[in-house]
């Protein structure tokens, strides 16, 4: 939509209905009628992408304008001045991701990752050299969380939050469980088309490579929205009984939200009137034609579901991965080995409301990184939290390049994601909380941490090339790791049998295969499977 469509929407209003209609029909037949196989490679959503690179406006179904996306360098500073005098918030991709790549690059090489040196100099930014000249402006804690604040308005415009709300709203996302989700302007993007599409009563469909965030952005917009949220996370031993009794769990609380429901000026308000049932990963699930009558019919074995429960689905891609000679053999005795995920392809019905959310920038990776290890720092023990802020940098760091590292190794987006960064975090917590001071110090934990989430899964060769990329002047990777690896097998106990619980989708076949084929490709003999 072009810029003098500002000064049409308020003086030829019906032209800008036209205006509006017409773009809205554009927007939906790019969204509906383009080929879905043509769409597998775009690694964003198309509407988002849309709209990061044209003019136009969101509207919502108040008729209230909330939101602008341009690209800075198509508007001239008297049209910037115009559209922020209507009261559009304008944002700037290319302004955002210069602002964070600056940002990222300092902090790489000064391994400093909280803005407490700004807090120390009580100053709202301070200006820092960087090698090449260039001057880099790091935030305080205190603008950090304004910045924040502004884009959680942004979003509250976005999704419609009444004012009577908001305040409540935003302090729910600033703090608890939403406290260390990092809120892009992307985010905000992807929960609108998100949005749009629920209110639409479309099934919702969310595709995307591990830890990209899909689950963690539903959460997030749930709470945003103020909706009920029933995630179900769907895996072997999901079966129908338990859909049909979460179902009838939601339509039972549904009940006494009767009078809400019928009251039509609320209808697009928040939420308190519908509940949405969010089943993750349902492409796990042997029962998935079935999840895909669901999803699509808004039925269950023929029965049509009530309208105030929306369904939403995440799912991950299927797709054959590169295998070696080794996973060749074990491939042949298990037919979802060859695949990058265990999972069953979709119907087609299913892929024709697919949101492809690709795989996560390598920015708001780290981002997301750095914010996953400040949330992780409740969990020490009281005395070790300084000594874990001073090496927090470090951490990032080392967790960053072999997240780096591995995925350029081995050839593939989906290879690392940040459910390694998770693990590799809670290995690393548990290792300081039981041995530090005794046995270990922190940046040990990490060596540790690391080797068994990333090196590991190496070959010779990629080891010794990650150990030179890992090892710094302080700490020898390898002398560590293999010291503890020696601890690990003089005191192991695997000479008698070891037996998994029989509880299904726990990944009990997975975790075998990990053990076996690195026990025994090191020191540890005879380590087989008997069936
Ligand atoms: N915007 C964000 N800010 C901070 N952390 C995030 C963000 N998005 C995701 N994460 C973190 O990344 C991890 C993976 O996210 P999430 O579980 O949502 O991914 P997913 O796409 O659902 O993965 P999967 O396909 O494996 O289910 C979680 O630990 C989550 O806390
Ligand atoms: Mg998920």
């Amino acid at each position: 939509m072009e810029l003098d469509m500002v000064e049409l929407v308020y003086d030829h209003p019906i032209q800008y209905k036209h205006e509006a209609t017409k773009n809205a029909i554009e927007i939906a037949n790019e969204l509906f009628f383009t080929d879905m196989s043509t769409k597998e490679k775009d690694t964003q959503f198309c509407l988002c992408k849309k709209w990061q690179y044209s003019k136009f406006f969101l509207i919502n179904q108040d008729g209230s304008i909330p939101l602008l996306t341009s690209n800075a360098n198509d508007l001239s500073i008297r049209e910037r001045e115009h559209l922020k005098m209507a009261g559009f918030v304008l944002l700037c991709w290319k302004e955002e991701m210069n602002k964070l790549q600056q940002l990222w690059a300092w902090l790489m090489v000064n391994r400093f990752v909280s803005s407490s040196y700004c807090t120390q100099k009580k100053q709202r930014y301070v200006n820092h050299k960087c090698k090449k000249g260039e001057t880099v402006k790091i935030p305080s804690n205190e603008v950090i969380l304004e910045e924040k604040k502004k884009r959680i308005e942004v979003l509250c415009r976005a999704v419609g939050v009444p004012e009577t709300k908001k305040s409540i709203i935003i302090n729910k996302l600033c703090d608890g469980e939403f406290k260390h989700y990092v809120l892009t302007y992307d985010n905000i993007l992807k929960m609108t088309a998100i949005l749009f599409s629920i209110r639409s009563n479309l099934p919702t469909v969310l595709m995307g490579e591990t830890g990209c965030g899909k689950t963690a952005l539903i959460k997030y917009l749930a709470c945003a929205t103020d909706t009920e949220l029933e995630a179900v996370d769907i895996h072997g031993g999901i079966d129908k009984t338990h859909i049909y009794e979460i179902v009838k769990k939601c339509t039972e609380r549904l009940k006494p939200m009767a009078h809400i429901i019928k009251s039509k000026r609320r209808k697009y308000q928040c939420n308190s009137k519908e509940i949405w049932l969010f089943l993750d990963e349902f492409n796990t699930s042997p029962d998935i034609g079935w999840f895909n009558e669901l999803i699509c019919n808004r039925s269950l074995d023929g029965i049509k579901i009530p309208e105030e429960i929306k369904i939403l689905a995440a799912c991950n891609p299927y797709r054959e991965r590169k295998l070696s000679a080794q996973d060749k053999v074990w491939s042949e005795k298990d037919r979802l080995a060859k695949y990058v995920y265990r999972v069953l392809p979709l119907c087609e019905t299913v892929k024709t409301y697919l949101w492809q959310f690709g795989s996560l920038p390598d920015l708001d990776e780290r981002q997301y990184i750095l914010e996953m290890i400040k949330n992780r720092k409740k969990e020490l023990k009281g005395s070790l939290q300084t000594e874990f802020d001073n090496e927090a940098p470090f951490i990032v760091e080392q967790i960053c390049k072999s997240q780096e590292f591995v995925r350029v190794k081995l050839q593939d987006v989906a290879i690392v994601s940040l459910r390694d960064v998770d693990r590799c975090l809670k290995i690393f917590v548990w290792l300081v909380n039981t041995y530090f001071a005794n046995t270990l110090d922190i940046r040990q934990c990490l060596v540790i941490s690391v080797g068994i989430c990333y090196y590991y899964r190496l070959n010779s060769k990629e080891r010794r090339e990650y150990v030179k990329v890992i090892t710094t002047k302080d700490i020898h990777f390898l002398k560590i790791l293999e010291k503890e690896r020696d601890k690990c097998c003089k005191n192991s106990c695997f000479e008698g049998d070891i037996v998994y619980l029989e509880i299904l989708g726990t990944s009990k076949t997975l975790s075998f295969q990990i053990l076996k084929d690195n026990m025994c490709q090191s020191e540890i003999e005879n380590f087989r499977k008997k069936d």
